[in-house]
């Protein structure tokens, strides 16, 4: 269903993320084992609390190590009907292989139709109302049947994602559909190079787009390759504005860090 006018990938030019990112900081180790003692914590305090996946690097990581510290926490993946085939496969060999349950939500189906007809799906690319009106109902309504009851929901942001992160907190306030519940983030201080090089000492498996230059993988639609020097996230959305380059599951918190025994467990 992608209509937009992505840049093809080249084949040929496609190089392993792992080969072109597998760089940690110093203090890896630190980070790995504040990343693991904040996930024991959060699967203690917090229950029932579940993982937030768009099956991308960041989130690979995570579900890669609720497998292994087999900790109670499930994971859930917003399967907005507009995902790349990639993804949808990652998400199979997913759903075949984690030992942790694996939970899809899908949007509406009258509602999608609904949109389709009118205003139409290209409309996304011509209105920021039009284009928050299809996250509304391809993510956000389908992230609040997510959330409902949970106490809390772990995702993959990390500061240095972009500067409308650089202010994330390992664990922080959130609210979805009015209802308060705790986010946590365990990679927020993260680098990129860190998320790669476990991929690659842990040989996850990953959604090939990274190969061909896809940092940031949303939709199919509003998803396309960067060009060196590009920023991280400057192939999603990428006809709008930069300040608007969020589809709302990402709300900025303006209330103090939810649990006092959690706050600073990474530091
Ligand atoms: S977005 O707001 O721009 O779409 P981004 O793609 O950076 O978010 O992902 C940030 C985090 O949001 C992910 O690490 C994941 O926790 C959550 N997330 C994003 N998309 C999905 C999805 N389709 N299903 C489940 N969680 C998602
Ligand atoms: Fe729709 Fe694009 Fe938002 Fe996906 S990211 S829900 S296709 S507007």
């Amino acid at each position: 269903m992608n209509s937009s006018p992505m840049p093809a990938a080249n084949p040929q030019q496609a190089t392993k993320a792992t080969d072109m990112h597998d760089r940690p900081s110093a203090n890896f180790a630190h980070k790995l084992d504040q990343t693991q003692a904040l996930l024991h914590s959060a699967a203690r305090d917090f229950t029932p609390l579940k993982q937030a996946s768009s099956l991308g690097a960041e989130d690979v990581v995570i579900t890669d190590l609720i497998n292994r510290l087999q900790l109670p926490i499930p994971v859930f993946v917003l399967d907005t009907g507009a995902l790349h085939a990639e993804t949808v496969a990652l998400l199979e060999r997913l759903q075949a292989f984690s030992s942790t349950p694996v939970e899809v939500y899908q949007p509406q189906r009258a509602a999608v139709l609904n949109f389709v007809r009118h205003p139409g799906q290209a409309a996304i690319y011509r209105s920021a109302s039009e284009r928050q009106a299809c996250c509304q109902i391809r993510k956000l309504e389908p992230l609040g049947r997510a959330l409902t009851g949970q106490r809390a929901w772990i995702t993959g942001l990390r500061r240095a994602q972009s500067n409308a992160r650089a202010e994330v907190q390992a664990v922080q306030a959130d609210a979805q559909n009015g209802v308060a519940l705790t986010k946590i983030n365990p990679l927020v201080e993260w680098t990129w190079g860190d998320v790669w090089h476990y991929i690659a000492t842990h040989q996850v498996d990953y959604n090939p787009l990274h190969d061909q230059f896809f940092p940031s993988i949303g939709c199919a639609p509003c998803t396309r390759a960067i060009s060196l020097g590009e920023d991280f996230r400057a192939g999603r959305w990428w006809w709008e504005n930069a300040s608007a380059k969020e589809c709302g599951l990402h709300a900025p918190s303006v209330q103090p860090p939810a649990h006092p025994t959690l706050t600073g467990v990474t530091s």
